[in-house]
């Protein structure tokens, strides 16, 4: 079943306009050279790369996004399997290949490099499912192409808020939306810095991401007890690294 072709299909049935015809056509001649190996080329680094670079809209779009997050060093065949040396698409779709993952697979997929953040996912409030209130996993607080580089726009405590403090989520403690919202900060800072041309020492990164991992420990197994006691250590230590950014020359 072929996506691409499906939606367009499936469109210019519903408007059912004559023009479609010309969209749809370039979009069966772009996937159609999409999958055809570009002449003169030989076999590439990572053929899911080459191919997807050449295809349209999402297929394409991910490529650009993956390849200026954390992972750009990370195969997109790490994530969902499949075989990177083979161009032909079906071929290459096969096997170990997953899509589009659902939350269970979503787990698996994210802990054969991160153990620990699904160990203690798994002993939160997080893990169960709930009636009426959709499943989460890695993805529903990471996003899966921009981790890392989300854009300016993103927010992590946005993210909860679409739960929590809704109908049917109490709001999450004060200090909890705070955290989140120092993580934000955290971020925006070293983005502004980046932006302005500013280096950041590596000291100032190291402490970032020890903020991080202190974070992760509090969110990640949903931990109330402990967490609230280590929350006012994180909030102050994240306030002084925040100016410390904005100072760097
Ligand atoms: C020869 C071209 C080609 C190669 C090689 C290829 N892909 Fe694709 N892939 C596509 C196209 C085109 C689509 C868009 C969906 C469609 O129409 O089949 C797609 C769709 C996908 C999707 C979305 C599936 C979904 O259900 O929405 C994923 C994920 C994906 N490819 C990953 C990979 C990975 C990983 C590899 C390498 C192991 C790879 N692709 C190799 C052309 C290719
Ligand atoms: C860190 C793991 C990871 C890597 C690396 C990764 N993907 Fe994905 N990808 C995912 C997940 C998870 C989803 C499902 C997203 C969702 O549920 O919203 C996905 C979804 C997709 C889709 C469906 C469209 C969409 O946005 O939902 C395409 C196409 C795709 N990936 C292609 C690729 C290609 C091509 C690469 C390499 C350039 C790649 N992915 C690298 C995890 C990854
Ligand atoms: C093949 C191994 C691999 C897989 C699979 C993988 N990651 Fe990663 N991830 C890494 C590496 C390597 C880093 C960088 C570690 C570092 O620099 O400290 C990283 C970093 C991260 C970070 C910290 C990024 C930052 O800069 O803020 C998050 C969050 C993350 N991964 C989430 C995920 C999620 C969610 C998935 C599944 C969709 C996933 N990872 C799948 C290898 C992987
Ligand atoms: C409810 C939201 C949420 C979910 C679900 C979630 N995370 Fe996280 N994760 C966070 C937050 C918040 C941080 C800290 C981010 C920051 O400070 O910028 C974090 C940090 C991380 C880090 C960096 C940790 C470190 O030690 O530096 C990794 C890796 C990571 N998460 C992976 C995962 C994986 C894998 C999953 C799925 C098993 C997952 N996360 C599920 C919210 C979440
Ligand atoms: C998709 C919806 C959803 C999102 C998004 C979400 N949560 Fe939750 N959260 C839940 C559900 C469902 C529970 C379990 C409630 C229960 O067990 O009664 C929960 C429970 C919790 C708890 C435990 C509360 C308690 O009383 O013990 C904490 C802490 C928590 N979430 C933090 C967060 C943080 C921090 C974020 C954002 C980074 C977040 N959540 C994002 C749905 C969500």
């Amino acid at each position: 079943m072929n996506s691409i072709d499906d939606r367009w299909a499936l469109r210019c049935r519903r408007l059912k306009l004559l023009t479609c015809f010309v969209p749809l056509f370039l979009a069966l001649w772009n996937s159609a050279s999409a999958r055809s190996r570009p002449a003169g080329q030989r076999a590439a680094e990572n053929n899911c790369i080459e191919c997807h670079k050449r295809a349209d809209g999402r297929a394409r779009e991910v490529v650009g996004l993956h390849l200026k997050s954390t992972h750009a060093k990370v195969g997109c065949q790490q994530c969902h399997g499949g075989d990177p040396d083979d161009y032909d698409e079906a071929k290459a779709h096969a096997g170990t290949f997953v899509g589009k993952p659902d939350a269970s697979a979503t787990l698996k997929m994210c802990a054969r490099c991160h153990e620990s953040p699904l160990a203690q996912f798994k002993e939160g409030r997080h893990f169960p499912e709930h009636r009426g209130i959709p499943r989460l996993d890695c993805v529903t607080c990471h996003g899966a192409h921009t981790i890392g580089t989300p854009s300016e726009t993103s927010s992590l405590a946005q993210v909860c808020i679409g739960c929590h403090g809704l109908e049917y989520l109490p709001a999450l403690p004060p200090p909890v939306q705070v955290m989140l919202e120092v993580a934000d900060d955290l971020r925006s800072g070293l983005g502004k810095a980046d932006r302005e041309g500013r280096t950041v020492s590596p000291d100032l990164i190291e402490r970032r991401k020890a903020i991080r991992h202190r974070i992760s420990e509090i969110v990640h197994p949903t931990d109330l007890k402990i967490g609230l006691e280590k929350i006012p250590r994180i909030l102050e230590d994240g306030r002084v690294l925040k100016e410390q950014i904005e100072r760097q020359k």
